[in-house]
């Protein structure tokens, strides 16, 4: 790194997650081998089929859970050590979208409280002005001030993600972490949401972490991409480099089976994805990779940098200018 590059928000180096399972006679890696920087005013797309480990390493950023070996920083400092005003303020900085939005807003609360809840817990305006500040926020998700008094119950699903996110603005964050955030919309309201955030983005400078299982959506609002599969990043670097000629041969498989900005990754690749609980001998990704070959078997690939600014875990990644032809 330079000595002018900025100091990355996050660093995880080298972060492992395990669970215990059958009673904990065994264990299985959610995390394996987790490296990754997020920079001020970045926006990071993570991606991969369901159980790849995508908010179990959310999570981990978060301090939710301990990885159960490596270092989440943030800043320069190591997230399980922060003191209590530490904490308040990485509470502040930080904010999460919960994969269930309408479920992790408090029933009991209309809009305005709900809205006006981070703004007193974190004493970020004085009294008087919190009911300006409520209608400022729902101005800058588009919602009208006559939601004010609106419970969650009684609000579309895309109503309750714009609150989620003027929830998540109220705590005047430098990270907005969301999970599956447009998932399960309609595809207008979808396009809607990912406009607003993608605006927000460009113009509050905000960093953001975006757990998505759809190629379309990470193009659209990221400038990063991490795909993952079985607990590890198995390519990573600027999203349109990456999906204009993808290196890493799971990479491409994605790309081929679901080519469009609303082909979610609902449906597995081709062939059997192993348990997390007996993985393959060498390469993980080797069992359903149409480029194996005999090494693969032997040898774990680690995330190695190529010369145009990715990482890719592969030993023979694919050639530069290979371009995928969409199915
Ligand atoms: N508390 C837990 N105990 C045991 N295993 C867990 C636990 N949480 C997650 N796992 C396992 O860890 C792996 C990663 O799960 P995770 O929820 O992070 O995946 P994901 O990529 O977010 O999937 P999805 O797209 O379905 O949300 C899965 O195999 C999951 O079964
Ligand atoms: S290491 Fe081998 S099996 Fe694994 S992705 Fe690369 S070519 Fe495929
Ligand atoms: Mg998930």
């Amino acid at each position: 790194m330079s000595a002018t590059a900025p100091l990355p928000l996050f660093s995880l180096l080298d972060v492992e997650k395990a669970y215990p399972i059958e009673g904990g006679r065994r264990h299985i890696k959610a995390l394996d081998g987790i490296r990754l920087n997020l920079l001020p005013g970045q926006s990071l797309a993570l991606v991969g089929e369901s159980g790849s480990g995508k908010s179990t390493l959310v999570r981990v950023m978060l301090g939710l859970e301990r990885p159960s070996d490596g270092r989440v920083l943030v800043g320069p400092a190591e997230l399980g050590s922060l003191d209590a005003g530490q904490r308040r303020r990485f509470a502040r900085e930080v904010a999460y979208i919960y994969q269930d939005a309408r479920g992790s807003l408090n029933p009991r609360l209309d809009v305005a409280a709900l809205l006006a809840e981070p703004i007193r817990l974190h004493r970020l305006r004085p009294e008087a002005q919190i009911d300006a500040r409520v209608d400022e926020l729902l101005a800058q998700v588009g919602l009208p001030t006559a939601l004010r008094h609106r419970f969650a119950t009684e609000l579309s699903g895309g109503q309750v993600r714009r609150v989620a996110v003027a929830r998540a603005l109220a705590c005047e964050p430098r990270v907005i972490v969301a999970d599956e955030s447009v998932a399960g919309l309609d595809v207008s309201v979808q396009a809607q949401l990912l406009n607003l955030l993608r605006d927000l983005q460009r113009t509050s400078g905000i960093a953001m972490v975006f757990v998505t299982h759809d190629l379309g959506v990470a193009a659209y609002l990221c400038e990063q991409v991490a795909v993952m599969y079985l607990g590890r990043i198995v390519e990573t670097g600027p999203t349109a480099r990456i999906l204009q000629a993808p290196r890493h041969p799971y990479t491409r498989a994605l790309m081929q089976a679901f080519p469009r900005f609303d082909a979610p990754l609902s449906v597995s690749l081709q062939g059997e994805i192993p348990s997390p609980a007996s993985l393959p001998s060498g390469c993980r990704f080797r069992t359903r990779c149409s480029e194996a070959r005999a090494e693969c078997a032997l040898t774990d690939p680690v995330q190695s940098p190529l010369d145009d600014g990715r990482h890719v875990a592969c030993l023979h990644p694919l050639p530069a200018a290979s371009a995928v032809v969409p199915a």
